[in-house]
């Protein structure tokens, strides 16, 4: 490597290394953020939370403590969401996920000023199901979701009410994130060139900031709407009994059909929208929801762990039936694709940025730059995008703002698309050695970002504006 002599890089890939997830009680309560509706305040602030029991740390949140609430709207609604920023720095709100329009989307170069606020003020008519919500200031990202601001952002389509899936207590929002906390308690971002390589990997496992967490369920049918909200760790969610589940929603809404799965690996920025059977179960038995490791060269695979604990303490008459189908699932109204974008992701090895430790992670092999436009799209275009990441030696989940996208196939590495892949997504898993063709269509016009949704890529430099005309 040239433009290195400063910083020994050679035998980086074998000395990286994922910190070992604590093993902890699980039995501290799970807690789930209030559910509010589309005309709230959410207003960015330095909190106390217990993460970790007995601890009282310094978070940032939405709210009291730690995260924001769970949004919960009925497709075309208006919002309009009132955003005051109470830090001593500037952020914003990018909704993941939600199809707004491009002043609304939370561009990097859309900042909220410290004590100023923002009317984040849209109409969805997406039949997505499952977003979230987090901040998007350029090399600032990482930091603050990692000290705790997110959210769930749920859109209910009349066509998925109609299907009856469990609700109210047998509806469960989860944002699961690994933290690196201090002996208080609080989360600590200081990252370090292996950070920056691997993502920042906490070893505390947290689910809605709560680390250890058990919860009580009754025989019945549950539903599980999980994001990863992590800054790089990927989860191959399983159950510890090895039992089957249902995948019946990805990124962008609801599948065709229920996807019985005993695995799913689930990257930064993903969502799952899973039903899990607990009706056959005995009162007494315990399950955890788990991560199983994983192949891969990445070191964080190695190691499988628990997250959450069910325990069935309770009888219950199961009235739900798992559905066959569940209705037609989104699909993107493209037309044949007219042009074809190939981007190579990950580390430039060409040394040009070595030297400065930062800015390694790029897209074609250019940092990010928040005033220089990368790519022009034609308003209303069907596209196919390549990510290459055949020569990289780590998983980028690939995010693009503004769009929904269909996988159209996977070479290289795992060879072949994923359950969460047959539905529409916003983010795919491209990992070592792979190859991830997406088909997407561009209707909505102005500037929007494209990036690597490991957040230390990210701020390092793997994104990239495009704009829509
Ligand atoms: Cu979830 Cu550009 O982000
Ligand atoms: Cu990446």
């Amino acid at each position: 490597l040239t433009g290195c002599n400063t910083h020994d890089m050679s035998g980086m890939d074998a000395a990286e290394t994922a910190p070992t997830i604590n093993e902890l009680p699980f039995d501290t309560p799970l807690r789930f953020p209030e559910t509010v509706n589309g005309t709230t305040t959410l207003s960015a602030r330095a909190a106390t939370e217990s993460m970790l029991k007995g601890k009282a740390g310094r978070v940032l949140g939405y709210r009291e403590g730690v995260l924001g609430p769970t949004i919960r709207v009925s497709s075309g609604t208006d919002v309009s969401l009132r955003f005051q920023n109470n830090l001593t720095e500037k952020t914003n709100i990018h909704w993941h996920g939600l199809l707004v329009p491009a002043a609304m989307d939370g561009h990097p170069t859309q900042m909220v000023a410290a004590g100023q606020s923002f009317t984040y003020s849209f109409r969805l008519n997406q039949a997505a199901t499952m977003a979230w919500y987090h901040p998007h200031p350029h090399e600032k990202t990482a930091k603050q979701v990692h000290q705790g601001l997110a959210g769930l952002f749920i859109v209910e389509t009349p066509a998925e009410k109609a299907l009856g899936l469990p609700s109210g207590a047998y509806e469960l929002p989860l944002v699961i994130q690994d933290k690196r906390l201090d002996a208080t308690g609080t989360p600590t971002y200081a990252p370090t060139m292996n950070d920056v390589m691997m993502g920042y990997m906490g070893e505390t496992v947290t689910v809605n900031g709560v680390a250890g967490a058990l919860h009580n369920v009754a025989t019945r049918f549950y539903r599980l709407r999980i994001v990863n909200g992590s800054n790089g760790r990927l989860y191959n969610l399983a159950l510890s009994n090895d039992s089957p589940f249902w995948l019946i929603g990805t990124d962008g809404g609801l599948l065709a059909a229920p996807e019985s799965v005993t695995s799913l690996l689930l990257a930064p920025g993903e969502r799952a929208d899973l039903l899990v059977d607990f009706s056959k179960a005995t009162v007494g038995t315990e399950v955890f929801l788990r991560s199983n490791p994983f192949g891969g060269a990445s070191a964080q695979g190695r190691q499988g762990f628990n997250i959450l604990r069910f325990v069935v303490n309770r009888t219950e008459a199961e009235p739900f039936r798992l559905p066959a189908s569940l209705g037609t699932a989104p699909t993107l109204s493209a037309g044949a694709a007219t042009q074809t974008r190939t981007f190579n992701i990950g580390v430039a090895m060409s040394g040009m940025n070595m030297g400065a430790m930062k800015g390694m992670h790029t897209i074609n092999g250019k940092v990010y730059s928040m005033n220089r436009v990368d790519e022009q799209v034609k308003l209303g275009a069907t596209e196919i995008w390549e990510f290459d990441n055949s020569a990289g030696d780590e998983p980028h989940p690939m995010h693009l703002h503004g769009t929904f996208f269909q996988v159209l196939s996977r070479t290289g590495g795992r060879n072949a698309l994923t359950a969460t892949e047959k539905g529409l997504k916003d983010t795919v898993l491209v990992m070592p050695g792979e190859r991830v063709r997406i088909l997407t269509q561009f209707n909505t016009p102005g500037l929007f970002v494209f990036h690597c949704h490991n957040l230390e890529h990210e701020d390092d430099g793997m994104m990239l504006n495009y704009s829509v005309s």
